[in-house]
């Protein structure tokens, strides 16, 4: 009975809120019929629309199949997607570590340096880091955080943070964008992929086996997978993420969840491979953050990991060590 009053006071809600449409579309002497009508549209996954009196047609949509398509591909598919993604890496990087270990230089510090990255590079690297982990963290909440945050830090205080996070999204895809362009500018003369880059792949990059150092230039087949994913997924990113900041100009709702999940597929896995370059620009091998750090790196570091880069930098520097134009590349 509770139940019955329960759901009768809903219906009534319902129909309250919904009375404008509904008069536009439920003939009073012939209900039955519409419902009838209602009834086999929807089962046959029809859009059922009511008639208006405003120009904006897509007001007069009650029901949108795809719209309910997307709900659950939003609620469920994306939300996995997004914990195997990001889950599922770190544990993958956390097996790697046990198995393998730090990569360390084999040959030890030399204690001399060399300088790999200069302010400029540093800058738009540290911007693009910075803007993508607070854009990924933030965007992550959009998807995940009501069953995952919520519930840990309550109401209030997931209200605050999404608000401010959704500011934050919203506003850094933009210093984002600047520094996607940067860092193509500066490092795509480095990574067109060459033949150096297939005897790097066939031999694991050395990540698998110690000891083994294939050649490298500047960045090497593993880097340069790492560059292009995220110059095209930071470019889909900055393509879907515009035409979801400005959704008047999209077109319909079909084009908005189209777009939107365009944008959650390419998050996820530009998370899953950004978690596995974090790892190993940090803990993962010694001697790597400094790169990006200082910018200047251990001489056996560059040796082991880049050997024709080291071989490059020293034949330029070698005029203005006094040792001639002429003078033969190191080692
Ligand atoms: C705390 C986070 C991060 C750390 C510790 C880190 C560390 C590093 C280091 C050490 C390098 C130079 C590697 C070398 O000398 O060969 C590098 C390069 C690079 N980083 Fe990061 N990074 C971080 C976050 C990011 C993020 C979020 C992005 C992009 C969204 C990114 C994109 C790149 C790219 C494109 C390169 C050049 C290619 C490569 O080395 O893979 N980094 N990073």
């Amino acid at each position: 009975m509770k139940n019955l009053i329960s759901r009768l006071a809903l219906g009534l809600a319902g129909a309250a809120a919904f009375a404008p449409v509904a008069l536009a579309q439920v003939n009073p002497t012939a209900s039955s019929v519409q419902e009838e009508a209602l009834m086999r549209a929807l089962q046959s996954g029809q859009t059922v629309t009511g008639r208006i009196t405003i120009p904006d047609a897509s007001a007069s949509v009650l029901i949108d199949p795809g719209g309910r398509d997307w709900a659950v591909l939003h609620s469920g598919t994306l939300q996995w997607l997004s914990i195997i993604a990001v889950v599922g890496t770190v544990l993958l990087l956390a097996l790697f570590y046990l198995m393998r270990g730090r990569i360390r230089i084999d040959s030890g510090f030399s204690g001399r340096k060399i300088l790999r990255f200069n302010a400029i590079e540093r800058f738009a690297h540290w911007l693009l880091a910075s803007t993508f982990i607070v854009l990924a963290l933030t965007g992550l909440n959009l998807i995940l955080g009501r069953s995952v945050l919520l519930p840990i830090v309550g109401e209030g205080a997931f209200g605050t943070l999404t608000a401010w996070g959704k500011v934050a999204h919203n506003y850094l895809a933009w210093p984002f964008m600047a520094a996607l362009v940067l860092v193509f500018v500066l490092w795509v003369v480095h990574n067109i992929p060459g033949r150096v880059d297939w005897e790097w792949i066939r031999q694991g990059g050395g990540l698998f086996s110690k000891g083994v150092h294939p050649p490298a230039r500047k960045f090497n087949a593993g880097q340069k997978l790492i560059f292009w994913s995220v110059i095209i997924g930071g470019a889909l990113m900055s393509w879907t993420g515009i035409m979801l900041l400005f959704p008047g100009e999209v077109g319909t709702a079909a084009d908005w969840q189209f777009y939107q999940v365009i944008h959650a597929v390419v998050a996820a896995v530009m998370s899953a491979l950004i978690l596995a370059h974090i790892y190993i620009g940090s803990i993962g091998m010694e001697g790597a953050f400094d790169a990006m750090g200082s910018g200047e790196v251990d001489e056996n570091w560059a040796k082991e990991h880049h050997s024709l880069w080291v071989e490059e930098v020293k034949g330029r520097s070698a005029p203005a060590e006094g040792r001639g134009a002429s003078a033969t590349p190191a080692e």
